[in-house]
């Protein structure tokens, strides 16, 4: 008995072998050249009721279905069609956010006087002068600055740290050149950041990873105290021109004066609850 349900099963399985392959043949027979990665498999070409899958080799048109009927879309110039977001989110994003890969084929650019494409963010200036760029809307182009002391980086589309976007030279766009660092040869390379405050302005300094600088800036009233490495009052610091300091030394006093009325305040809360 047990033997003969093995030989079943064998038998089964064996058949559903053949089934599959046989199956997968009269597939491709009957379809006669599968045109989509996601294989529809209904006449309708979708596979479910709501969904968008890529067009083969394109990056930027895709077929959506919606209730049960597909419609071939083309995202607008400059976009791309991302094929793994959510159904109810607009599939169409810029470059940064979406990897071709093979999907290497590309809509012909609509530029216009301003702009490349009509959709996208685009880097302005040259290597001296990295923090401009340009967003188009349509073929209208609006102009923008990265924070002071950051780059615009065409890779991630934002703002970053100047040594770390490829087409800025650092030292150029920030005027400032990290001081070569005697290395000995006991001890090795010099370990840790270096900071510089800036010749002519007291309250920016710079920090040399590798060589490399980046530009911050203290609060205000503050300004970079070389010797310790950090922000402190303005009036601590010889290199800030008076008026600062002046502006400085008043504002401590005057953050002084508010801190002895608050200790003046809370002693006396403290004592009316004592005695109440
Ligand atoms: C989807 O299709 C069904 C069947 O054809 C229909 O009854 C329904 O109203 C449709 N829904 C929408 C949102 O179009
Ligand atoms: C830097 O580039 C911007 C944008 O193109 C331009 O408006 C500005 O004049 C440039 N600045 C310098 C110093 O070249």
């Amino acid at each position: 008995m047990e033997k003969t349900l093995i030989v079943v099963a064998c038998l089964f399985g064996f058949a559903l072998a053949q089934f599959g392959q046989s199956g997968a043949f009269s597939r491709s027979q009957n379809q006669p050249k599968q045109q989509f990665q996601a294989a529809p498999k209904s006449s309708s070409g979708c596979n479910e009721l709501n969904e968008r899958y890529p067009v083969p080799g394109s990056c930027d048109s895709y077929v959506e279905c919606i209730n049960g009927t597909a419609e071939e879309k083309l995202c607008p110039d400059g976009l791309r069609f991302n094929p793994n977001v959510n159904f109810n989110v607009y599939p169409c994003q810029y470059p940064n956010e979406v990897a071709c890969l093979e999907r290497s084929a590309l809509q012909p650019a609509q530029p216009t006087e301003q702009c490349p494409n009509q959709f996208g963010y685009f880097k302005l200036g040259d290597q001296r002068n990295c923090s401009y760029f340009r967003t188009c809307v349509n073929g209208v182009g609006y102009d923008f600055s990265c924070p002071d002391g950051l780059a615009w980086s065409a890779n991630t589309y934002r703002c970053e740290w100047p040594d770390e976007v490829e087409d800025c030279d650092a030292e150029a766009f920030l005027g400032f050149r990290c001081p070569e660092i005697p290395q000995s040869r006991e001890l090795g390379p010099p370990a840790g950041y270096r900071f510089y405050r800036s010749d002519n302005d007291c309250q920016k300094y710079f920090l040399c990873i590798e060589q490399r600088p980046r530009v911050l800036f203290c609060g205000s009233d503050s300004a970079f105290d070389e010797l310790t490495s950090t922000c402190v009052s303005a009036d601590e610091v010889a290199a800030c021109p008076a008026e600062l300091r002046e502006t400085a030394a008043r504002a401590r006093a005057e953050e002084k004066q508010r801190l002895a009325k608050e200790i003046e305040f809370n002693a006396k809360t403290l004592n009316k609850k004592r005695l109440g």
